[in-house]
């Protein structure tokens, strides 16, 4: 049976971070969701269309990675389109008691939704879309930050903020 699985966060915006861990799940799965969701604790710079556009340009090139967007439970989400795992990525060990704490709320709510977690590249282990939008709006260089075919679009957002 061909194995679907759900990467779902804010991707405010997407991260070299985040590139590698759906490169690797996509490799791993038959078929990768990477899911813009509802963090009600964060507002996001960007819309939920803008955040999708930049993933569908950054992920062009893994055919069996797809994006969506929802704003409602994640255990819901993962019911609807019968997915047998959320991956997410481990940086450190500060990301570890709220990603916890996240993965066995999702299990209560819904048996099936186990958490897979791939740790972060080394490269990566400093990265998040806070540091980038930071950076970014100070008129530091996030070249090292985000994937190629969407820095462009972010420096020139930025600018507007
Ligand atoms: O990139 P983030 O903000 O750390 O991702 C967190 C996210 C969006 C994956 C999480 O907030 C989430 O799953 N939101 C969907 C709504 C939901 O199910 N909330 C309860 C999570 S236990």
């Amino acid at each position: 049976m061909a194995t679907t699985v759900v990467c779902p966060g804010s991707f405010d915006p997407i991260t070299m971070g985040h590139l590698d861990i759906i490169t690797r799940a996509s490799k791993m799965f038959d078929n990768v969701i990477v899911l813009v969701s509802c963090n009600t604790a964060k507002t996001p710079l960007f819309s939920a269309e803008e955040r999708m556009e930049m993933i569908k340009k950054s992920t062009a090139n893994l055919k069996n990675v797809t994006v969506d967007s929802d704003d409602g439970l994640l255990a819901d989400y993962m019911r609807k389109v019968d997915a047998c795992a959320i991956v997410k990525g481990l940086r450190a060990v500060s990301d570890f008691e709220y990603e916890f704490q996240m993965a066995l709320t999702n299990k209560k709510l819904n048996s099936n939704a186990d958490t897979v977690f791939l740790t972060a590249g080394a490269e990566n282990m400093y990265l998040s879309s806070s540091i980038v939008k930071s950076v970014g709006k100070l008129g530091g260089d996030i070249k090292n930050f985000v994937p190629d075919v969407i820095y462009d679009d972010i420096c020139t957002r930025l600018k507007s903020c």
